[in-house]
């Protein structure tokens, strides 16, 4: 199946992935911060802080050594959700790094083998790249800068072959939230889990190489949202 990078392989939807990736036989390349707790004859992890520029960079040397690369799956990030007059500088800077910077650099950094492979691209943005919902102004600008980033990318991969996938999540049940004064509803019809995004990447997959899905919204079929009391 080749070799896939996942970033934000420690947790929730980027855990998912990797470990639906090696099921599915791909040798998965995991980059976080923290190792998290896959283990797998096939795992890889390589620890760095997207959100610093230098140490990000020092991944192209690393990652060039794949030589059947064939898939990017862009899933670390995180969101703050408040008056953007109270969202500090730096996770203004850490956010924009993370969430935008970050997948732009990895691509630049693998498009020569995944174009020699014909590879995939993916880019787990969120609901909130496709609307512009209040006390999200950092986190949708990020999230629709990637989502676009992805169209226009795909545009000028497609005489080489690669595809870009754009993933746009709703509430999804990870640790995502553990930092917010919200979380996802209590039903499991209010709230997506993790493996609901790792199976809709697998079905993107599976479908035979000359097509590219483009884009997919992932919801649940009812709306809910759990407030937190601190
Ligand atoms: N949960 C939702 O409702 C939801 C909805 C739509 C979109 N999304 C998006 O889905 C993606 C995954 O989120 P999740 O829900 O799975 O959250 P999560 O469980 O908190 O996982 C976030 C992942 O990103 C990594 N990460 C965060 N900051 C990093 C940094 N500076 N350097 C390297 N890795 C970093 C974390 O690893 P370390 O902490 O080990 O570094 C972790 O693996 C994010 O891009 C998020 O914006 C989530």
């Amino acid at each position: 199946m080749g070799t896939a990078i996942v970033t934000g392989s420690s947790s929730g939807i980027g855990k998912a992935c990797a470990q639906m990736l090696l099921e599915e036989g791909y040798r998965v390349i995991g980059i976080s911060r923290t190792r998290g707790d896959i283990e797998h004859p096939l795992f890889t992890h390589l620890a760095c802080d997207l959100g610093d520029f230098t140490s990000v960079e020092a991944l192209k040397t690393p990652l060039a050594h794949y030589d059947d690369l064939n898939l990017l799956v862009n899933a670390a990030g995180f969101g703050r959700f408040e008056p953007h007059e109270e969202i500090t500088p730096s996770v203004i800077r850490d956010m924009v790094a993370v969430n935008l910077t970050a997948p732009m650099l990895l691509s630049r950094f693998t498009l020569r083998l995944l174009k020699r492979n014909r590879g995939t691209i993916v880019n787990i943005t969120s609901i909130e790249a496709t609307r512009h919902a209040k006390f999200s102004a950092l986190y949708t600008a990020t999230k629709t800068g990637l989502r676009s980033f992805g169209h226009t990318l795909f545009e000028e991969l497609r005489p080489s072959g690669v595809a870009v996938l754009t993933i746009n999540p709703d509430m999804t049940d990870t640790p995502f939230f553990d930092t917010l004064r919200f979380g996802v509803g209590d039903e499991d019809d209010m709230k997506l889990f993790a493996s609901d995004i790792a199976g809709t990447l697998k079905n993107a997959l599976s479908l035979r190489a000359g097509v590219s899905v483009t884009e997919i919204t992932v919801r649940p079929r009812r709306f809910g949202i759990s407030k937190k009391t601190r």
